[in-house]
C-alpha cells in the first residue's frame, strides 16, 4: 500500500470499528511489527536522501495520526461499554460481608433469655429530667447519694414547663417509675439502653455504657424469686453453671439492697486475673424496690412487692468474651470488630 492509499483507507476502517478486537486488528495491520505504514517508515533508509526528506516526515505524520484517532476510538468504545464479550466462567468476585458488633449479639441473647423467662423488653429516654433520674428513685435533691453518679446536665434552654432540670440518664432506673407510672402489677420487664455519666476513663470505666434494667412486681414476690430469675439469667448466657452471691450494698431505691456477684466464668472460682483471684465478679447493683419508689408510682407499698437490679452490659461482654479494655468498644477499630 501506498502512503496515500494507507490514508484514504485507515481512518474509514476506524470510524467504522465497533468493538476492541477489530481495532486491535487494524492497529496491527497499520502500525503492527509487519504493518503497512510500518514498512514503509522502515523502508525510508533505503531511499534518496530528497525522497527520504519528502516522505519521511509525511509517514511519520501519518503514524501519529493514526494512533490518535486509534486512542479515542478505543477511548470511545470503552466509554460505552464495548467491551470484550463477557467471559461467564469465569469466579465471581467475593463480597465482603458485614457482621455484628458484639456488643449487639450479646444484647439479642439477652433479650432472648428474658423473652423466654417471661419478661417484656421496653424501652426509654436517654434524656431525663431530675425527677425521674432521682427524686422519684427515692434520691431527693443534695442527698448524697446523689454523688454516687456524676451527672451530665443539659443546659437550661430547654427546660420543662415545670421549672425541671434535665439530664442524660446516669442509668436505666428510671424506667421503672416510667412503667410503673403507666402499668398496673403483676408485671415483669427488661429494659436496656444507654447510659452517662461523667466519669474518668480506665480499662473497666466509659462515660457511655449501657445497663439492662430488670423489675418484677407481683403481690408475693421474695428474694427466692430474685434469685431464681439472676441464676437463670447468667447460667444461661455463659451456657454453664454459675454461682450467685449477694453482698450488701446501698441504693436508696432498694431495701434491703445488695451488689450481685457471679462465680467467675472464666477460671471457675480457681482464681484468674479477670477476677483478681477472688473467684468472684462483681456484676450489678440490685434489691427490693423501696416502699417510696411504690409510694412515688401511686402503688400501695403493703400490697406490692418487687425486685429489681441494674447490670452493665460492657462488663458482661468482656467477660464473655474476653475483652480487656471497655474503650475497644467505642474505638472504631477494625482490627477489633473483625475478630467476631
Ligand atoms: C446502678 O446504676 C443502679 N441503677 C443499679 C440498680 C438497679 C440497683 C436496680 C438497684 C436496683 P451502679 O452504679 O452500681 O448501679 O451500676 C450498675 C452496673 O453498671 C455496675 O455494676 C457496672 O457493671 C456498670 N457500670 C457502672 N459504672 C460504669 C462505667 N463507668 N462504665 C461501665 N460500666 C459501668
Amino acid at each position: 500500500m501506498t502512503i496515500e492509499e494507507i490514508n484514504q483507507k485507515v481512518f474509514e476502517e476506524i470510524g467504522k470499528c465497533k468493538d476492541l478486537k477489530t481495532l486491535e486488528k487494524i492497529r496491527i495491520k497499520y502500525l503492527g511489527r509487519k504493518g503497512e505504514l510500518t514498512n514503509i517508515l522502515k523502508s525510508l533508509k533505503d531511499l534518496p536522501i530528497e525522497q527520504r526528506k519528502k516522505i519521511g516526515p509525511i509517514s511519520n505524520n501519518l503514524k501519529k495520526l493514526i494512533e490518535n484517532a486509534l486512542d479515542e476510538k478505543r477511548l470511545y468504545l470503552i466509554s460505552n461499554h464495548e467491551l470484550e464479550p463477557l467471559d461467564l466462567s469465569l469466579p465471581g468476585k467475593k463480597i465482603p460481608h458485614g457482621h455484628l458488633h458484639p456488643f449487639t449479639t450479646l444484647e439479642n441473647k439477652i433479650e432472648e433469655i428474658f423473652s423466654a423467662l417471661g419478661f417484656e423488653i421496653v424501652e426509654s429516654n436517654e434524656i431525663e429530667t431530675e425527677y425521674y433520674n432521682f427524686d422519684a428513685l427515692n434520691i431527693p435533691a443534695n442527698h448524697p447519694a446523689r454523688d454516687m453518679w456524676d451527672t451530665f446536665w443539659i443546659k437550661n434552654d430547654f427546660q420543662s414547663k415545670n421549672k425541671e432540670r434535665f439530664l442524660l440518664r446516669t442509668h436505666t432506673s428510671p424506667i421503672q417509675v416510667h412503667y410503673m407510672e403507666t402499668h398496673q402489677p403483676p408485671f415483669r420487664i427488661v429494659s436496656p439502653g444507654k447510659v452517662y455519666r461523667y466519669e474518668s476513663l480506665d480499662a473497666s470505666h466509659d462515660i457511655q455504657f449501657h445497663q439492662l434494667e430488670c423489675l418484677m412486681v407481683d403481690e408475693n414476690i421474695t428474694f427466692a424469686n430474685f434469685k431464681f430469675i439472676v441464676l437463670s439469667f447468667f447460667q444461661q448466657l455463659f451456657s454453664k453453671k454459675i454461682n450467685v452471691q449477694f453482698t450488701p450494698s446501698y441504693f436508696p431505691f432498694v431495701e434491703p439492697g445488695v451488689q450481685i456477684n457471679i462465680s467467675c466464668p472464666r477460671c471457675n472460682q480457681k482464681g484468674c486475673s479477670l477476677c483478681k483471684n477472688t473467684g468472684w465478679l462483681e456484676i450489678a447493683g440490685a434489691g427490693m424496690v423501696h416502699p417510696n419508689v411504690f409510694k412515688a408510682v401511686g402503688y400501695n407499698p403493703k400490697m406490692w412487692r418487687g425486685f429489681a437490679f441494674g447490670i452493665g452490659l460492657e462488663r458482661i461482654a468482656m467477660i464473655k468474651y474476653n475483652i480487656p479494655d471497655i474503650r475497644l468498644f467505642n474505638s472504631a477499630d477494625l482490627r477489633f470488630i473483625k475478630q467476631f
